[in-house]
C-alpha cells in the first residue's frame, strides 16, 4: 500500500510552536516515528508538508492513482480551504483529517471543518498519536478492502 500523510501550514513549527498546546516533538521527529511503523508493516509512507495552499494542492494531484490512502493535518487550512477540500475530492483518495489539538474545545473559528463530512474519519486531540492510530487505522482498512 502507499501512504501518503500531508502536513499544512505551521506544521513545521511543531515542537518550537506553542508547545504546551502542540507538545514538544518535531515534525520530523514525529513523522520519522510514523515512518518506522510503516517499515514494520511494510506500507510505503511518504510525507509533504508545505505553508502553501497551492503546493498543498498540486501535492494532492500528484496522489492520483498513485497513492492508497492519505492521511492529512490541514492545520488553519480545515476552517478556509473549500480548494484543499476539493483536490481530495477530485483525486477520489479515501483521507482520515488528523488534529493534534481538540479544535472543539478552542475558538469557535475552529470547530468547522471543510473536510470533516468527507473523510471516512477523524482522529482530534490526540497529539501526535493521532498520526500513528490513523496509520494502524488505514493500514487496516486497506488490508480488508484489497
Ligand atoms: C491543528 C488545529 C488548527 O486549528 C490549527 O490552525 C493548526 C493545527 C491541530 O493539529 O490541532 O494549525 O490542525
Amino acid at each position: 500500500f502507499k501512504l501518503l500523510v500531508i502536513n499544512g501550514p505551521n506544521l513545521n513549527m511543531l515542537g518550537k510552536r506553542e508547545p504546551e498546546k502542540y507538545g514538544s516533538q518535531s515534525l520530523d521527529e514525529i513523522m520519522d516515528e510514523l515512518s518506522q511503523v510503516a517499515n514494520a508493516v511494510n506500507v510505503e509512507l511518504a510525507h509533504y508538508q508545505s505553508n502553501s495552499e497551492s503546493a498543498l494542492i498540486e501535492r494532492i494531484h500528484q496522489a492520483w492513482q498513485v497513492v492508497d490512502f492519505i492521511i492529512i493535518n490541514p492545520a488553519a487550512y480545515t476552517h478556509t480551504s473549500i480548494a484543499l477540500r476539493d483536490a481530495l475530492l477530485s483525486v477520489n483518495i479515501p483521507f482520515y483529517e488528523v488534529h493534534l489539538t481538540n479544535v472543539h474545545a478552542r475558538e469557535p473559528f475552529r470547530h468547522h471543518s471543510y473536510f470533516s463530512d468527507v473523510a471516512e474519519g477523524a482522529l482530534i486531540g490526540l497529539g501526535a498519536m493521532g498520526y500513528r492510530m490513523a496509520l494502524e487505522a488505514a493500514v487496516n482498512r486497506l488490508q480488508n478492502t484489497h
